[in-house]
């Protein structure tokens, strides 16, 4: 057509889960602003009401949903947390920095579609500590993994790492906030690699027939 209008392809929809300082969503939120990001964040949710990164999203102009799960079980926390993601039209989770165990129901209900990260170069050092545990084993070099979920923890398949030299001298935190960096990097990379992988695409640039 005149002024060679183009199709808009779909973007991704992701749900982000988070329960704390949401550096890693604020990453892939920004990540998402350029024009050929594959993928948007339509939704962050969170365990916990008073999360640091529920204010920048919703500052942001991203929908925020936010349940604490005290007193609640797992099992019934999950699907309130399942149903929000539904009604946003998610079609990935990414976990970043949700430190909630996910029931089996809702790890399955959303297998092959829900990615995590994790401050280690899995499978090293699953589980909690992971910088501390690098340093005690005088390792070389930490760093980070993007996986997927599966019910057993930071198990699942690994999509993407970076290695991140352990300096002398470095303590846990030190070390931490370098690894920090590097997550920042990777996690928006292997969600965009993901997303575009799984989702088909129409051959670039063709004509919009129906505008
Ligand atoms: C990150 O180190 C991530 O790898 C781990 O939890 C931390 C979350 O940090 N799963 P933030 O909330 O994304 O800043």
């Amino acid at each position: 057509m005149p002024g060679g209008r183009r199709r808009t392809l779909a973007r991704a929809k992701i749900a982000v889960l988070i329960s704390g300082r949401g550096s890693n969503m604020a990453a892939l939120l920004y990540a998402s602003r350029a024009a050929d990001c594959p993928y948007e964040i339509v939704l962050v949710a969170s365990n916990d009401p008073e999360a640091q990164g529920l204010h920048l999203a919703a500052a942001e102009g991203i929908p925020t949903f936010a349940y604490p799960h005290k007193g609640m079980e797992r099992t019934v926390h999950d699907a309130l947390m399942h149903a929000e993601i539904s009604k946003a039209g998610a079609e990935y989770v990414a976990l970043a920095g949700y430190m909630r165990l996910l029931s089996p129901e809702f790890v399955n209900r959303w297998a092959g579609r829900m990615l995590n990260i994790h401050p280690s170069l899995l499978p090293k050092y699953k589980g909690l500590h992971t910088h501390e545990r690098a340093l005690e084993a005088g390792d070389s070099h930490a760093g980070c993994s993007v996986h997927i979920v599966t019910p057993a923890l930071d198990d699942g398949k690994v999509l993407g790492h970076i290695r991140v030299a352990i300096l002398p001298g470095d303590t846990p935190e030190a070390l931490a906030a370098r690894v920090l960096i590097a997550e920042h990097q990777l996690y928006p990379r292997v969600l965009a690699a993901f997303v575009s992988r799984a989702t088909p695409q129409p051959p670039a640039g063709v004509p919009n027939d129906a505008a």
